[in-house]
């Protein structure tokens, strides 16, 4: 039997194993390179036993950022030919080789986590981070709210590629003159876990038309089909801004307009409940029309410091449906496909979001979350995402952002409700 010891270890050997010095990428082969959200849970990971490594993470991440104040989603450090789409696919126009698109800014909360283990030693990096921090969330304040709520213009942004919300606008894009192109995710992983060629065609469309368009918001925003109200930006925002806040308070550092933002972020929040599904939920900006899902983002309310008892509800009863939660879609949903990727498995990073929410406002299932989690990773390893039915490990195997959620989170099963370790 495996114990908790090895398992540290075995998780830590993983944060090393993918270490490319000065980043991590998530997993050998299938993802070669910087991935935005991964690396800020890297950075967790990390702290948890070498704090350096943990800023140098952020650090890195950082220095990909574009003067618009953009943060890239992946940045292509070293080349690598078994990923497709490459640098020269995405053009992207920052000072390092990336795509053109961001990912959930999780990164100013991870900061604040890995500020408050060690003060001394981080408060030189938070210094440095804060007002490229600033201008990232800015950059999401100007060009991509509608309503309030945060929108994403490729279904990568939101780090949820194949999620059932993304359908009704993906349906009603033509993805004429995509050309011929060879995918290198199904080389590494069964095409039964990834999502279909229809989605593809869709997702390498999308990434011609912004590099044709060298990249400009104001462009992009007149001519691109696809921009959808998103759950996971807007509450990942929302917390990031919090926590920006408190970190820039505490250091005396310029805070000036934070509030007021976060003020338009709470109302953009707000904006995304679905009184017919009684749950958050991502709503087509283009038709006005909602995705009618309830995903694993409808819960990082709390995570966003927003308690919502319909919703409580709907974790209930998500939770009572599945060995391993939280599903990335409904369970009861005809569109639940519990092995691929977005489109019902578990996802151990979101667990952590989804229980750092619930642990800070002492909610009663926070407890369940987290042994579910450490139960799924305990006898089933540190994969990429997982059947939330049987927990049979899918997509990639030895997953820097699962190791790292064992020894930030799950891993630590002392009470459960006093917060992260
Ligand atoms: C997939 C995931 C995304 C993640 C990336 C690297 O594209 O959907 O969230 O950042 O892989 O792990």
């Amino acid at each position: 039997m495996t114990t908790t010891i090895d398992l540290h270890k075995q998780a830590r050997d993983i944060l090393k194993m993918n270490d490319r010095g000065g980043y991590t990428i998530p997993t050998k082969g299938l993802y070669p390179y910087q991935w935005n959200w991964d690396s800020a849970f890297a950075a967790l990971g990390f702290a948890q036993f070498n704090i350096d490594r943990a800023w140098q993470e952020l650090d890195t991440l950082f220095t990909a950022q574009w003067d618009d104040g953009m943060v890239p989603h992946i940045v292509f450090h070293k080349s690598d030919p078994g990923y497709y789409p490459g640098p020269d696919v995405w053009g992207g126009i920052g000072p390092l080789p990336s795509s053109g698109i961001t990912q959930p800014p999780i990164a100013a909360t991870m900061a604040r986590l890995i500020f408050e283990k060690d003060k001394t030693a981080g408060e030189a990096h938070i210094r440095a981070l804060f007002p490229k921090m600033r201008a990232w969330h800015q950059w999401f304040m100007q060009w991509r709210l509608d309503q309030g709520a945060v929108c994403v213009t490729h279904p990568w942004e939101a780090g949820r590629d194949n999620t059932p919300e993304w359908d009704g606008p993906m349906e009603r894009i033509d993805p004429i003159g995509v050309g011929e192109y060879e995918r290198r995710d199904t080389k590494h992983v069964d095409g039964s876990m990834r999502p279909t060629k229809f989605d593809y065609d869709r997702y390498i469309w999308l990434v011609q038309m912004g590099k044709r368009l060298n990249w400009d918001q104001q462009q992009l925003l007149e001519e691109n089909p696809f921009r959808v109200a998103d759950p996971t930006m807007t509450f990942t925002l929302l917390r990031a801004q919090r926590d920006l806040l408190a970190l820039g308070v505490e250091l005396g550092l310029d805070v000036n307009g934070l509030d007021v933002e976060i003020a338009t972020l709470e109302k953009g929040a707000a904006s995304l409940w679905n009184n017919n599904i009684q749950s958050y939920d991502a709503r087509d900006t283009k038709t006005g029309e909602w995705a009618n899902c309830v995903s694993n983002a409808s819960f990082l309310c709390w995570y966003a410091g927003i308690d919502s008892a319909g919703q409580s509800e709907q974790l209930q009863r998500v939770l009572d449906k599945v060995q391993f939660g939280v599903p990335s879609h409904d369970p009861e949903s005809p569109k639940f496909d519990g092995r691929r990727y977005w489109r019902g498995p578990t996802w151990a990073v979101m667990n952590l979001l989804i229980g750092l929410g619930l642990e800070e406002m002492k909610h009663p299932l926070a407890l369940r979350l987290r042994q579910a989690t450490r139960a799924l990773i305990e006898q089933n390893g540190f994969a990429e995402y997982f059947d939330p039915q049987d927990g049979t490990p899918a997509g990639g195997q030895a997953f820097t952002w699962t190791a790292a959620v064992w020894l930030s989170w799950a891993g630590e099963n002392q009470g459960g409700n006093d917060g992260i370790n």
